[in-house]
């Protein structure tokens, strides 16, 4: 068997974490709101255009040539004043590494630490992307709950006092994916504080930060790190497009340094004219204007979801609140699993979709939740699916429901 040959990262008898995520419906009535997608009708395609020819005519030829491991010299120091206005880290474009979307500083940061086995603390539910890429490495667990300020921090240290070798926290401090919680200013310092006491490394994974819609950007977790012990990874893809490919990462020291030993190997530099043609863009247009229409557009989605919650769904569940970013968390009575509950009802009578929780737990062992995005739909079609989708999920509730 062929099989045998493959390393057991990608032991076929484990599923990825990513893998069969999104369902697929292909009636003409299906609404879906699985996919975390940004919005296409508001990419700003004609300006990048622009941009990718102001770039190709600057420089020409030379634009094609081998560059920079880091990536772009300009595009970095804008990144760096960006974090620095709207995040307070204090840091240069010497420490900023462009890399091909957030998900890859993902996977170079668990690449540069973690050796088999090796003790990683994640918060849950967590980003699907993030588990793809630990379980590469084959680590060892620990689930940290969240609340809705962000990560339980006792619960925290619990687990640290029993497993003082996590080496790795990996958390999403900004409108969450998948849930949409904050975590709030003090539990940010307070969590680099337990950083430094009980030496683990910090990554700070931050792709919707810019996308509130109640209030500006709330300091990094990397604006209160003294000791390096934090890498901020974040993304153009949910403020700009997706397609571009481009996240990028702020380190310190030897950890920067193990990075970027490690991205030579993956890949040696990213798109060099992908990232000249982003830089003009920024020259020639005002990126917080854009990210203001994006919000503006978002906001009103994300209303139009909450109140469809509050319409059409039973008492029975709860949901997240959240204050920006693309998702709402739903959970429901404990005897439901919600992916039966899509597979057997929600697609095939309502024609609507979205993403069972069990993929977001490292252990796969939480089956009553689901993750709910609304970035794609106008507010009428998310009102129409939410709809439907009550509907099913009253019926679910019925059914398990003692007859009193
Ligand atoms: C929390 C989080 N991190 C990272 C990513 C990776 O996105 P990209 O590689 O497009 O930057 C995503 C995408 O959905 C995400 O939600």
């Amino acid at each position: 068997m062929l099989n045998d040959l493959f390393a057991q990262r990608v032991n076929p008898d484990v599923p990825s974490a990513l893998s069969g995520l999104f369902p697929q419906d292909t009636d003409p009535r299906a609404i879906s709101f699985a996919a975390g997608s940004p919005n296409e009708s508001l990419f700003p395609v004609a300006a990048m255009q622009t941009a990718f020819d102001t770039a190709i005519a600057q420089t020409g030829a030379h634009l094609f040539q081998y560059q920079t491991a880091q990536g772009n010299p300009d595009l970095r120091a804008k990144l760096a004043a960006r974090i620095g206005k709207w995040g307070q880290v204090a840091t240069t474009a010497d420490n900023v590494v462009l890399t091909v979307g957030g998900q890859q500083a993902i996977e170079l940061v668990a690449k540069a630490l973690l050796n088999v086995g090796d003790e990683v603390a994640v918060e849950v539910p967590t980003y699907v992307g993030a588990l793809a890429a630990f379980d590469l490495y084959q680590p060892t667990y620990h689930a940290v709950p969240l609340q809705a300020d962000g990560l339980d921090l006792d619960r925290l240290e619990e687990t640290l006092k029993r497993h003082p070798r996590i080496k790795l926290l990996y958390t999403v401090p900004d409108y969450h994916n998948p849930t949409g919680i904050t975590m709030s200013v003090a539990k940010r310092r307070e969590l680099v504080a337990l950083a430094n006491r009980y030496d683990f490394i910090i990554l700070e994974d931050s792709p919707y930060r810019d996308l509130g819609y109640e209030h500006a950007p709330l300091p990094a977790i990397k604006s209160f790190d003294t000791e390096g012990r934090v890498v901020f990874v974040s993304s153009l893809s949910k403020i700009l497009m997706p397609g571009l490919r481009t996240g990028w990462l702020v380190a310190d020291g030897d950890l920067l340094a193990a990075i970027m030993r490690v991205r030579l190997a993956s890949d040696l530099e990213t798109g060099n004219v992908v990232h000249a043609a982003i830089d003009a863009y920024l020259d020639a247009n005002d990126l917080d204007a854009h990210i203001a229409a994006l919000k503006t557009s978002y906001r009103e989605q994300c209303a139009a979801m909450v109140h469809a919650l509050a319409a059409y769904f039973p008492d029975d569940i709860s949901y997240t609140q959240p204050a920006g970013g693309f998702f709402y968390w739903v959970t429901l009575p404990k005897e439901i699993d919600a992916a039966a509950l899509l597979e057997n009802t929600v697609i095939p009578q309502a024609h609507v979709s979205y993403v069972p929780g069990t993929n977001f737990y490292p252990d796969r062992d939480v089956h009553n939740s689901l993750r709910l995005c609304f970035t794609g739909l106008t507010p009428a079609v998310i009102d129409a699916g939410m709809h439907r989708l009550g509907d099913a999920v009253k019926g679910a509730v019925r059914g398990v429901k003692p007859v009193v």
